[in-house]
Order: structure tokens, then sequence, then C-alpha cells
């Protein structure tokens, strides 16, 4: 299986992590050599409620029942769209009312840049440095790192960078920007928060130059980080909320709302606006139901916060210079990028999941399922620790 891994399937790294799975459950993974990982990833942030969760499995598997693919999006009634859509606006504000369900998060932001275009008459987008939105021609265009990008050069015209927190540049956003697009919370960067009233000012502005704001949850949605929307802990409402990973418990999806009148402005002017065969899949808005349903009726959420002292009391290291982010979307930012290699390699070896950030190389990824225990998580906290005190020792050996 590991050589027709490298040999069929495509990889976008020279060395990928490479385990075989054989099953998941709760906040385990179980490779084929009958090994247990525990969970500190989640799927990237992408399962909320851990693996195999029965409410979402029994979702999915009464779905499967009835039918799967029947018309491309739009078209027909699928009980489960409707229902995903309508306690979506249930716990949104008013003037986050109607949305559109794609088949991934990339694709849910080059439709919320669409729509911006469509509903301004604007062509300018502003995003900011640092930023990652996805991985198509749009959603590349806005991301904020130029190494990742340029072999991919000439992208979107009219896309300009900010410095996310820095609240002098927002006169850079004009009467010519359609939209201004912020990860609410900076995931790739190293899980930079928004300082003080940043995306309020961010707000502000955008209504003073009719410019909509589009803020990209993906990542901190879906109650990650102790709120459902991230946005909730900041004062400012976007235009166009985006979300996906989690909102899917485990199956893909992408998502974005707005207000009615915005949103229909994809329905004229040209007609089929934006258009797709699978978004709204019943099999995965099912799955995606019983997922939200679970977040927003357990005590999941407030949990969360909880959890997160628990992780920052325990994980005090010298070789951890800080520890970012909100919720369970934290990140351990090590003194060195060596140091945060070897930490997510050796405790891969010692059973333990966690991964990189996308710009940030000092940086290790710890976005474990919603549902991890305090007895899991002081359980992986052991290992990252004794993993850093062995460390420590080999170091002074001069390892790297
Ligand atoms: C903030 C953010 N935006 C967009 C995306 C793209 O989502 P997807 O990979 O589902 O297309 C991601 C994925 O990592 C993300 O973290």
């Amino acid at each position: 299986m590991t050589s027709d891994f490298f040999k069929y399937q495509a990889q976008t790294t020279p060395h990928p992590l490479a385990m075989e799975i054989s099953h998941a459950e709760g906040c385990y993974i179980y490779d084929t050599k009958g090994k247990a990982h525990l969970d500190f990833v989640a799927g990237v942030s992408a399962c909320p409620l851990g693996h195999n969760h029965p409410k979402v499995i029994k979702a999915i598997k009464d779905q499967l029942d009835k039918y799967l693919h029947v018309m491309v999006y739009g078209e027909y009634i699928q009980k489960p769209a409707v229902e995903l859509t309508k306690l979506l606006s249930k716990h949104l504000p008013e003037s986050l009312k109607k949305t559109y369900l794609t088949n991934s998060g990339t694709e849910a932001i080059e439709g919320a840049l669409k729509l911006a275009r469509r509903a301004t008459g604007r062509s300018e987008i502003i995003a900011a440095k640092n930023a990652y939105h996805g991985n198509t021609i749009g959603a590349l265009s806005i991301m904020g790192f130029e190494e990742r990008k340029q072999a991919f050069r000439p992208l979107l015209p009219d896309v300009r960078f900010i410095t996310f927190n820095n609240a002098a540049e927002l006169s850079l956003i004009t009467n010519k920007t359609a939209a201004v697009i912020l990860e609410t919370i900076q995931g790739g960067a190293g899980f930079i928060e928004p300082k003080e009233d940043y995306l309020h000012k961010v707000r502000e502005q955008c209504d003073k130059v009719g410019a909509l704001l589009i803020l990209d949850e993906i990542q901190p949605g879906v109650g990650r980080t102790g709120k459902l929307f991230g946005y909730e802990h900041y004062n400012c409402i976007p235009d166009i909320l985006v979300t996906g990973k989690g909102l899917g418990g485990g199956m893909p999806i992408g998502a974005f709302t707005a207000s009615q009148e915005l949103m229909d402005c994809l329905m004229e002017n040209p007609k089929l606006g934006h258009i797709t065969t699978f978004g709204g899949h019943p099999v995965i808005a099912s799955s995606a139901l019983a997922t939200l349903k679970e977040i927003t009726e357990s005590s999941l959420m407030q949990q969360t916060l909880e959890k997160e002292k628990l992780l920052r009391t325990l994980l005090v290291h010298p070789h951890i210079s800080e520890i970012r982010g909100k919720g369970l979307m934290l990140s351990l930012i090590m003194n060195s990028s060596e140091l945060a290699n070897a930490l997510i390699l050796q405790t891969k070896e010692r059973g333990l999941i966690l991964f990189w950030l996308l710009f940030e190389p000092k940086a290790v990824r710890i976005t474990p399922p919603l549902t991890i225990s305090n007895e899991e998580i002081e359980e992986g906290c052991r290992i990252i620790l004794s993993v850093l005190n062995n460390i420590k020792q080999q170091n002074s050996t001069s390892i790297f």
C-alpha cells in the first residue's frame, strides 16, 4: 500500500507522514499496525466531534438509505440542505440569512468573492498578508504569502494586501474596494487573533466606503473558539460569512452566508451567478446538520474554553515561547523551527498526532476534536513534555 501510495496518488510534499489508516473512533486514529494515535489535530480542524461520532454516522446512514445526488445545486427541495441552512440562520444575526452550500472551503471563498464583485460592481479585493483562503486561482490570488504563489502567476488583478492588526493601513480600503476579506483568526500565519477593536475598525471603514466585509471562519468557526463563530468575540459582523471544515463533521463542505438581498444577486444579471453540481449534497448536509445540532445543543462550546485553560496550564516548557490562539484553536510557538519539526515527528512515534501550520515554521498545531476529554488532553500533554525534555538532552549534543 505504501509503495502504491507514492506511485499512484499525487503528492504535494516530498515527505508526507504516510501513516496507513485502519479506522478511527473518538479522539483516536488507528494505523494498520494496530497502533492507536491520540488526535490533537482533528483532520486540521475538520472533525469537531472526533471520529465516527454516533449521531453523525447515524445521520449519514439514514440519508444513504433515502437518496444520494439527485440534481444540481438549488433546483430540488432536499430536506438536509434546507434544514442545515435554516439552523445556521437561527444561530446567526438577522443580516446573515441565506446560505449557499459548496463542496469545499475554497469554493465558498470563490463564491464570496464573486458575490462581492457582483453586488458592488467593483473589482478590488483587499486581503491580509500571511492570509490563507484556499488554493484555487481566486483563493490563491488573495493568499498573502508570495513564496507559495509566485509559480502560478499571473493571478487575479486588483488584489491589495494590508497588514493584519495594523489599523493605520485601513485607509487603503476605498470606494474602489469591492470587499475586504480576512480570516477572523489568522490560521496559516500562526493563529493570530485580531487585536482589541481591529475588526470593528475594519467594519467601520468598509461601511464608510461601501465595501463589503468577508470573514473567513473556515477554521475558527463551528464552535472551535468557544463561540459558534469567532467573530462573536470581536464585536464585528461580516457582510459575508464563509465557513467549511468543521461544519461537515468529517465530510467535505463549504458555505457562504449573507443577507437575502445580497445573496439574491446570484439569481440574476447573470442568471446562474454561481453554480455547482454537488454543493448541498444530501449526505454531506445530513452530516453537517447532525454536527451543528450537537455543537449548538450540547455544552461542548463552553467546555472548549475550559479545555484551553487546561492545555495552557499543562504546556509550560522552556522550549515553548508562546501559546497562541483561542479555545481549541491553539498553536505552540517553539523557540525554533527545528524544535517544531522534532516535536511533531517525535510525538508521532509516541502515538500523539500534532501538525504544522502553513506559513509559521516555528508553530505546532493543537486543534483536537472539541469532544476530547480532560484525561486525553493530559495524556497528550504528558507526551509533548516528555518529548521536549528528551529533545533538550539531545539538543545539548547538537542534534540540529
Ligand atoms: C482559513 C481557511 N480558509 C480556506 C481554507 C480552504 O478550505 P478547503 O481546504 O476546504 O478548500 C482553509 C483550509 O485550510 C482555511 O484554513
